[in-house]
């Protein structure tokens, strides 16, 4: 079987490896030195878009417009870019085996792939109702949503099941976005999800009840407090109803299941160092393994504004810590050193004509502002999160891009809160003004 040396690999084809490869082009990578092994069967493109515009009736994106870089306002890297920088691109290919004291990984073709330099970037996968044993969760138009491929078979059976009922399992992000797409789509939606209110992980209840409202207004029907326990299907295997624990029974063409991500990091089991469920990487993400570093969702890095040490799994990171890492790397050979990660944790989600930020850390005491009625003709509001009598995070539903980015150095700077009130009354005039 074929052999292929590269002094740099990175294993994974999504975000990371996208930005990985462009910081390698910056730096001037030669010809035949670098290579990416990915499954998907296109080049790196901005996962992002598959929730949102990729799944619009009208105006839709397609490839090749949200290849990345182009959601950080980059240059989008086209798939004859990378040849035409001497960088591999190997796409179609799982790499099933990797032997990280050899320096080797292997395809499930046979092919190996030896290597100086490796970048894992992996990323993560669906969490399934087959993995919880849900009845009848392998019947037909019962999707999840990771990849490209996901998002064409979830298009196919909105043409085919065209206006008919769709029920979202999940209520984080991909619930959130799913359940819009799915309306904008002329279907009949339904939400289920086991906590008493949505996107729990970030939002306080007041951020949810504008949310829930506003889908609420939109038609959407919202299930909270219970799971999908079984589904039925039609003669052909096709999902035809999901059984809930609390005994309600709805009717469905198509499922969406979004109920979290899991890190791929099987490959490398007992090979190196993990913490948090990722691969633990230092500030540079370099990994316990000499040569081997790890990025984006997989990475579990240290967090230096909170002196912390966490996995995120959101775009912003997956861009910045591969740049980080290949930064890592030239300076290193060159004998010189960079600067440490330090990460302002930022996530974002759009549905509908709605659109919130939120950076830093939700811990403490949350205090609301603005007008967050559902029914307002133009929503604006937001959250502050104090901890220790400074402010560590801020939510903002409906800012310019002037106020998110006030919004963003109030998590960085992490001023001294007056008192809960005081914010209160402030609102986000609290961030413009400093
Ligand atoms: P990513 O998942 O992008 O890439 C991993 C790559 O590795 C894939 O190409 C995969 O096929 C490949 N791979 C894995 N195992 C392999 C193997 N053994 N061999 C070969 N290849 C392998 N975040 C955010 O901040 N805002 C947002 O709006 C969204 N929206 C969003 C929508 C959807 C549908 C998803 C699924 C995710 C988001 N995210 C997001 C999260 C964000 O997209 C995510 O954090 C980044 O894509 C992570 O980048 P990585 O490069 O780490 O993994
Ligand atoms: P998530 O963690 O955001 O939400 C999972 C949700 O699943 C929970 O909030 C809960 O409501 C629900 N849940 C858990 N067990 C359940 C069960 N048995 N039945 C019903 N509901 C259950 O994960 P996700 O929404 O699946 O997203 C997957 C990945 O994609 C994450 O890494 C996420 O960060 C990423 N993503 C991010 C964005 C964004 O940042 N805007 C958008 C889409 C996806």
């Amino acid at each position: 079987m074929a052999e292929k040396s590269f002094k740099y690999v990175i294993v994974g084809g999504g975000v990371a490896a996208g930005y990985a490869a462009r910081e390698f082009a910056k730096h001037g990578v030669k010809p035949g030195e670098l290579a990416i092994i990915s499954n998907e069967a296109v080049a790196p493109y901005e996962r992002p878009a598959l929730s949102k515009a990729y799944l619009f009736p009208e105006g839709f994106a397609r490839l090749p417009g949200f290849h990345v870089c182009v959601g950080s306002g980059g240059e989008r890297l086209l798939p004859e870019w990378y040849p035409e920088h001497g960088i591999e691109l190997i796409l179609g290919t799982e790499i099933v085996k990797a032997d990280l004291a050899g320096k080797t990984l292997v395809s499930a073709a046979g092919e190996t792939y030896k290597y100086q330099i490796l970048i894992i970037a992996t990323g993560s996968t669906v969490i399934r109702l087959t993995d919880f044993k849900v009845q009848g969760a392998d019947a037909k138009n019962i999707f999840y949503l990771r990849d490209i491929k996901d998002a064409d078979d979830l298009l196919g059976a909105i043409k085919a099941k065209k206006n008919g009922k769709c029920v979202i399992v999940g209520g984080g992000y991909i619930g959130l976005e799913l359940g819009a797409v799915m309306k904008i789509n002329n279907f009949d939606v339904t939400m289920v999800y086991p906590e008493p209110w949505c996107m729990p992980r970030l939002f306080t209840p007041e951020i949810a009840s504008f949310y829930e409202g506003y889908y609420g207004n939109k038609g959407i029907k919202i299930i909270k407090g219970t799971v999908a326990v079984g589904f039925t299907t039609d003669a052909s295997g096709e999902v035809k109803e999901v059984q809930l624990k609390d005994g309600r029974v709805l009717e469905a063409d198509i499922v969406v299941v979004g109920v979290g991500g899991r890190p791929l990091t099987t490959l490398f089991k007992g090979q190196v160092e993990e913490e948090k469920g990722g691969i633990k990487t230092d500030s540079f993400f370099k990994t316990s393994v000499p040569d081997v570093y790890a990025v984006g969702d997989v990475a579990t890095f240290p967090l230096k504004l909170y002196d912390e040490i966490r996995r995120v799994e959101h775009v912003d990171h997956a861009r910045k810590s591969a740049e980080q890492a290949v930064k890592a790397i030239i300076a290193a050979e060159e004998g010189k050193t960079v600067e440490e990660y330090d990460y302002l944790p930022y996530f974002y989600s759009r549905s509908f004509d709605l659109s919130w930020q939120f950076y830093g850390d939700n811990v403490g005491d949350a205090v609301l502002f603005g007008d967050n009625s559902p029914t307002s003709p133009k929503p604006k509001f937001g959250t502050y999160w104090i901890k220790d009598g400074k402010v560590v995070g801020a939510f903002l539903e409906g800012g310019n891009p002037e106020e998110n980015k006030a919004i963003a150095r109030v998590a960085r700077l992490q001023p001294q809160a007056k008192s809960l009130e005081h914010l209160k009354t402030e609102g986000l005039g609290f961030a413009s003004n400093m």
